[in-house]
């Protein structure tokens, strides 16, 4: 029996990627850029398997461009919004994902950004690097106190309660906003509230909410004018729920004291952007599940989805689980 023929779209870890070599005929991309949507509708042409990371569109011209012997989608990433789920949908496609196992390291990401960002700890450190140190000042560098201050989570799945979690440690009071029915930990002492009441009480609003056509550009000028004028944003969510061009201009203007980004849009963010001008934003390279524990078992668990939908059996983790329940949808 020839393997099945998949195509990934970039060297992930060798614990996943092994075990796909072992089951198909793995055509791996081996650059450090991801193929062009170009070259990823040549690469997929044939293939019963597409490996993809959240830096691939995966849109409706590369699911005909593979043709209709494509079985599966694994997305190596919990989000799916590069993933056209509905097109895959229709095409009786199944597209796995990687919820679960980046919780704890994306929340302890937004934890160290939030932290970053309340102490001005990036600022400080450019601040010695750049020899203004001259002596310990009284006002030097101030920040905001976490003690007693309001995190505002908006999306309160797994990774917002986790991010609410590290909170109590800290005796922070903890809002949060969830349009979806959720039944938080409860353990947790969280109060449900709407977006405005979150925007206009929070010292520390942090952003878990998935990318979609009511969360793009959720964070805008109207958003930030809600904000305490010393409340801090942290991202680590997706780039486009906030809208840079007004977040810039909250931070330039004093609207609101700082913020944090995992995520831009577009990514990378570009070295001439306007944001990198300003001394009260952080911003790292989209890295907040970047730990090695956890970037392995997303290779696996991608690798599991990957195996399971060319076996024609459910995914362990799928996002569009609708594949299997509506009785006139049927995987291949
Ligand atoms: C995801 O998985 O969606 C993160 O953004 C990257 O790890």
């Amino acid at each position: 029996m020839p393997k099945p023929r998949v195509f990934v779209t970039r060297l992930i870890l060798d614990k996943g990627l092994d075990k796909i070599k072992s089951f198909c005929e793995a055509d791996v991309w081996p650059e450090e850029a991801p193929p062009s949507h170009d070259i990823l509708l040549e690469r997929v042409r044939g293939v019963e398997g597409l490996l993809c990371l959240l830096t691939d569109p995966v849109d409706a011209a590369v699911m005909e461009a593979a043709g209709p012997g494509l079985k599966v989608i694994s997305n190596h990433a919990v989000g799916v919004d590069n993933v056209d789920l509905a097109a895959a949908t229709a095409r009786r496609i199944p597209v796995g994902n990687t919820p679960g196992i980046l919780t704890d390291a994306t929340a302890d990401m937004a934890f160290a950004l939030l932290l970053s960002a309340a102490r001005r700890v990036v600022e400080g450190e450019r601040f010695v690097r750049l020899g203004k140190w001259k002596t310990w000042g009284p006002s030097l560098l101030m920040g905001v106190e976490l003690r007693g201050a309001t995190l505002g989570v908006v999306g309160f799945g797994r990774i917002g309660q986790a991010v609410a979690r590290r909170a109590a440690g800290f005796d922070m009071r903890v809002l949060f906003t969830e349009p979806r029915p959720v039944s938080p930990d409860p353990d947790l002492s969280a109060t449900q509230v709407d977006l405005e009441t979150l925007l206009k009480e929070s010292d520390f609003v942090s952003l878990h909410c998935p990318l979609t056509a009511e969360t793009r550009g959720l964070m805008n000028a109207a958003a930030f004018a809600r904000m305490k004028p010393t409340a801090v944003l942290v991202n680590t969510s997706r780039g486009p729920v906030v809208d840079q061009a007004a977040l810039y201009e909250a931070l330039r203007s004093g609207r609101i004291f700082a913020a944090a980004l995992d995520v831009t849009d577009p990514e990378p963010l570009p070295p001439d952007s306007p944001l990198l001008t300003l001394d009260n934003l952080i911003v790292v390279p989209h890295i907040a599940s970047s730990n090695r524990a956890t970037r392995e078992k997303m290779s696996l668990m991608a690798a599991e989805n990957l195996i399971a939908g060319l076996k024609g059996k459910r995914l362990p983790n799928c996002a569009n689980p609708e594949v299997y329940s509506n009785p006139r949808i049927n995987t291949k």
